[in-house]
């Protein structure tokens, strides 16, 4: 039996979030330079993304680029910059093949103008997409999302638009960049840290984590196979007692 054979069609996890980690590692192991490692990180992209949309995942959030990622040496954000407006660029037809609509998450207006025209151009053409609806997490993190969204949730009490006791879990998720999209039910990390590094931070709550060692360059479709049956194994408790579950409780 395959792998894919073994996952079960009927509890797929409806959104799955990446940290794709490892690239510049993958690359300085094999004498290259980081930049190499995330050109083929891109080869891993491309097949994650097909394996979600063949499964018939809804949601798929790739966290491509982070907050602190600014300050990494200057060439290593020009290349990832260049090589995201590229692969921006060329997969937008694949993208439309395959149904899939493209959403952003993080503070794109730090990202450089050429960029975020070719980001503008991709999500506006893919946005009739019904398939998969891959979020790409870019300039992105959790801290700076929260702070966000306080900040305008500040701006509506002030202005008097809205009420302190209105504040709920529900209303500030709403103010929130994942605020048309269901929390994420598996998470992954590639490259082999135990970490979530300031990604969706309130939002992974109850997602269930996985983490592999295998560097995100050498991340295929078998690797997410393994981390989707892994999750089919693992029993969601929510808080409750697991007899709890068995006896079909709801309180
Ligand atoms: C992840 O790989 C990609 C980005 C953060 C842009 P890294 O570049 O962090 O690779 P390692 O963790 O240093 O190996
Ligand atoms: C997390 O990886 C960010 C992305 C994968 C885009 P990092 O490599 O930046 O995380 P740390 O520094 O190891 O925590
Ligand atoms: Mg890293």
């Amino acid at each position: 039996m395959s792998l894919l054979e073994k996952i079960n069609k009927a509890h797929l996890p409806g959104h799955i979030a990446i940290i794709m980690d490892g690239n510049g590692r993958w690359a300085q192991e094999k004498g290259e330079d980081r930049l190499y490692g995330h050109f083929h990180g891109v080869e891993s992209v491309r097949n994650i993304v097909e394996a979600a949309a063949e499964l018939g995942i809804g949601y798929l959030t790739l966290y491509a680029f982070s907050t602190e990622n600014w300050d990494r040496p200057q060439d290593e954000v020009t290349g990832l910059m260049e090589l995201l407006v590229d692969t921006i660029r060329k997969e937008v037809p694949t993208l439309n093949k395959n149904n899939i609509s493209l959403h952003v998450i993080g503070e794109i207006t730090k990202l450089p103008a050429n960029a975020r025209k070719e980001l503008q151009e991709a999500l506006y053409e893919t946005s009739s997409n019904t398939g998969l609806k891959l979020i790409m997490a870019l300039s992105y993190s959790s801290r700076w999302e929260i702070v966000h969204a306080v900040k305008n949730i500040a701006k509506k009490i002030k202005e008097g638009t809205l009420l302190p006791e209105d504040i709920d879990a529900n209303l500030f998720q709403q103010y929130l960049c994942t605020a048309q999209f269901p929390d994420p039910e598996l998470m992954i990390r590639t490259g082999g840290d135990y970490r979530v590094s300031n990604f969706l931070l309130y939002q992974l709550a109850y997602s269930e984590l996985s983490f592999t060692d295998t560097r995100w360059p050498d991340f295929r479709k078998e690797n997410l196979y393994e981390a989707i049956i892994d999750f089919q194994h693992r029993e969601r408790r929510f808080g409750k007692t697991g007899d709890q579950l068995k006896a079909g409780q709801n309180s």
